[in-house]
């Protein structure tokens, strides 16, 4: 008898059914190569209301993204065996992509997702003169954004996006990396780039994203809209814009680590989000915790601010590496310790870098150097 695995599809007509429902599904091995296979099999031999879409059959046109088993996927690229074998015998669920309107069991509603993309405007708006022929492109450039120009628009990303399932406005990562595509491209005009950046910030709120990096991991093509993301973020410091709480964060971070050594988890809230910290503080008290309006500053502070410098100035010049702001920190810190800890505590500095120190900085350093 024939090899069978059992297709638990996800079924909804809104027209008729009140709610979804699931149904179950016999599909041969050896009639069937892809997902799709096995979806085809089903609509033509078993249940011919079945609706799903597809197009290319090639993973090229991204229209048959769905849910299987939790996760993204394109089902014309999807082994049916490979399934089987990882499902060790449980039927395997299919079900439409998450956070997109549903149209008709596995059929969305692509819209949405198309007018982020338009919302961020990002597309080509050329620098002026036009070349008479054609643009010349440094197979440098090429490089940077060959990886996004892969993505073919399925939203498998989008369906697996943390940020999207916490802030409906997140505008998703794959418009992020188009974003970042256009923003790296010669031919495109300063302002239009600066506009796009903006939009990613404020329409998009590409700071919501919590680098999961389910969306590489999901990606049918190779992009890696993690990464770009966080290029983003880097160009939109870059251009100046600085009052938003992710920027704030991360000078946050680097203002306490340069000024103490650590960061300083209860200045976070107010110098963050503009918050009140006293109920936090309070809390932490109750919970019995230590409090510090200011953390020590670790032995050895001046040698870790040289490294702080050397690798902040050589790797982003655009955030504040001068560092004088950050005397507010130290008088704070001068109050608390009475005395002027972060000019005199430097001894012992050489027994205590350890080569965990050094892999940190290196870490720090790999990832100011992202973009
Ligand atoms: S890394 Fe960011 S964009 Fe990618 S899935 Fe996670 S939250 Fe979404
Ligand atoms: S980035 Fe990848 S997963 Fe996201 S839409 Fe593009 S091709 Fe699909
Ligand atoms: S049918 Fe075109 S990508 Fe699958």
């Amino acid at each position: 008898m024939a090899e069978k695995a059992v297709l638990r599809i996800y079924r909804y007509n809104p027209e008729v059914d009140q709610n979804p429902f699931y149904r179950e599904y016999e599909v041969p091995l050896d009639e069937v190569q892809t997902l799709l296979d096995a979806l085809f099999f089903v609509q033509e031999r078993l249940d011919p209301t079945l609706s799903f879409r597809f197009f290319c059959r090639a993973a090229v046109c991204g229209s048959c993204a769905v849910k299987v088993n939790g996760v993204s996927r394109l089902a014309c690229k999807t082994r049916f065996r490979d399934l089987v074998e990882a499902s060790g015998g449980r039927p395997i669920t299919v079900e439409p992509l998450n956070f997109l309107k549903p149209v008709k069991d596995l059929v969305v509603d692509h819209d949405a997702a198309f007018e982020n993309l338009k919302t961020l405007k990002t597309w080509c708006e050329p620098k002026e003169p036009i070349p008479e022929r054609e643009y010349r492109i440094p197979p440098e450039e090429v490089k940077k954004y060959e990886r996004p120009t892969n993505c073919i628009l399925c939203f498998a990303c989008y369906g697996n996006c943390e940020a999207v399932m916490d802030d409906p406005k997140y505008a998703g990562p794959f418009a992020f990396s188009r974003v970042y595509r256009y923003a790296v491209d010669s031919r495109v005009k300063d302002e239009h780039k600066r506009e796009m950046v903006k939009n990613a910030l404020e329409a998009g709120d590409v700071w919501s994203c919590v680098q999961c990096q389910k969306c590489i991991y999901v990606c049918p093509k190779g992009v890696r809209p993690a990464e770009d993301i966080q290029n983003v973020r880097g160009i939109a410091a870059e251009m100046g814009f600085r009052d938003y709480p992710g920027v704030r964060k991360l000078q946050h971070f680097v203002d306490w680590v340069y000024a103490t050594g650590q960061i300083n988890r209860l200045a976070l809230p107010e110098e963050v989000y503009g918050v009140d910290p006293t109920p936090l503080i309070n809390k932490f008290r109750e919970k019995g915790a230590e409090v510090w309006e200011v953390p020590k500053p670790l032995p050895g502070l001046l040698e870790f601010r040289d490294l702080i410098l050397e690798v902040m100035k050589e790797k982003k010049p655009h955030l504040d590496i001068d560092f004088h702001h950050v005397r507010r920190i130290d008088k704070r810190v001068e109050e608390v310790f009475k005395a002027d800890v972060c000019t005199r505590i430097t001894e012992k500095f050489e027994e205590q870098k350890s080569d965990f120190f050094s892999r940190f900085w290196k870490k720090l350093g790999e990832f100011f150097g992202a973009s």
